[in-house]
């Protein structure tokens, strides 16, 4: 079975590190042309989009905070102007916010995880719906996590929000079925990447962590990216509304693998 995506336009929000530079690099693999959002300005976007071309696709970066409606708007603005419309969009743009209990945590940084994470999703998936409604035709993957499932005490606001996406994934997927158009979730455990460099980079947080995994190690982003390029592509034509975990089995309650 090949995957290609030759001809098709993709979007990566959060495209310029981490996981999402890895399904940018991926999806111009895979033949896409791909379109890099990003909120950073010190030329990283810049450099992946040298990395699409080098692939022998089109790359462009487009800044804008996603959070924002009115810079979503000129975002989906300007690749009409450039590309002519969206086939395929990735909502990967997302913060962790400050670790804090809900008693102490900071209404105004709570708000903030929410606003990017869940708002920022709802700002895409709506912009590019309503071009890929009208084309019959496009795919919406949201990024979560395993913590759309599994509470994280100091992180209510990310945990709130990966929850929030998830069902915003299944009712967005309910309402464009019928105009032909996926919405499907890919759910990443600990992938090593720098929003969680403070763990891994101890040897106590490792260690803590990969007691977690029952495949005892961390993710890499590539093993995500795959994942991505395979639901954005007619191999999963007939999957919509569905989360798929890529966690080591993060998800599979590794403290029951002996008692109970
Ligand atoms: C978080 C990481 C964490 C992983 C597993 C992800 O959603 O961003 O920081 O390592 O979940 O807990």
């Amino acid at each position: 079975m090949e995957i290609g995506l030759r001809g098709k336009r993709a979007l990566v929000t959060g495209g310029d590190s981490g996981i999402g530079e890895a399904i940018v690099l991926a999806l111009a693999a895979a033949g896409a042309d791909v379109a890099i959002n990003h909120v950073d300005t010190t030329g990283a976007a810049q450099q992946v989009v040298q990395q699409v071309q080098a692939a022998g696709a089109r790359g462009i970066e487009v800044f804008a905070d996603v959070s924002d409606a009115g810079e979503v708007e000129r975002m989906f603005a300007a690749l009409d102007a450039a590309w002519g419309g969206i086939d395929i969009l990735i909502n990967n743009a997302g913060i962790d916010g400050p670790h804090a209990l809900a008693w102490e945590a900071d209404p105004a940084a709570w708000q903030r995880v929410l606003q990017v994470n869940l708002f920022g999703a709802f700002h895409c998936a709506r912009a590019a719906l309503q071009r890929m409604v009208h084309a019959r035709s496009g795919v919406v993957c949201n990024v979560t996590s395993v913590h759309e499932l599994i509470p994280w005490a100091g992180y209510s606001a990310y945990t709130a929000s990966k929850a929030g996406l998830s069902m915003l994934t299944k009712t967005l997927a309910q309402e464009a079925a019928p105009h032909g158009v996926r919405v499907v979730a890919l759910a990443p455990g600990a992938i090593q990447t720098p929003i969680n460099r403070a763990v891994w980079s101890d040897p106590h947080g490792l260690r803590d962590l990969l007691r977690k995994i029952p495949l005892r190690r961390m993710g890499t982003t590539d093993e995500i990216a795959r994942m991505a390029v395979v639901l954005v592509s007619d191999a999963a034509s007939y999957l919509t509304g569905a989360t798929v975990f890529v966690d080591g089995g993060m998800t599979l309650y590794p403290s029951f693998q002996h008692g109970g």
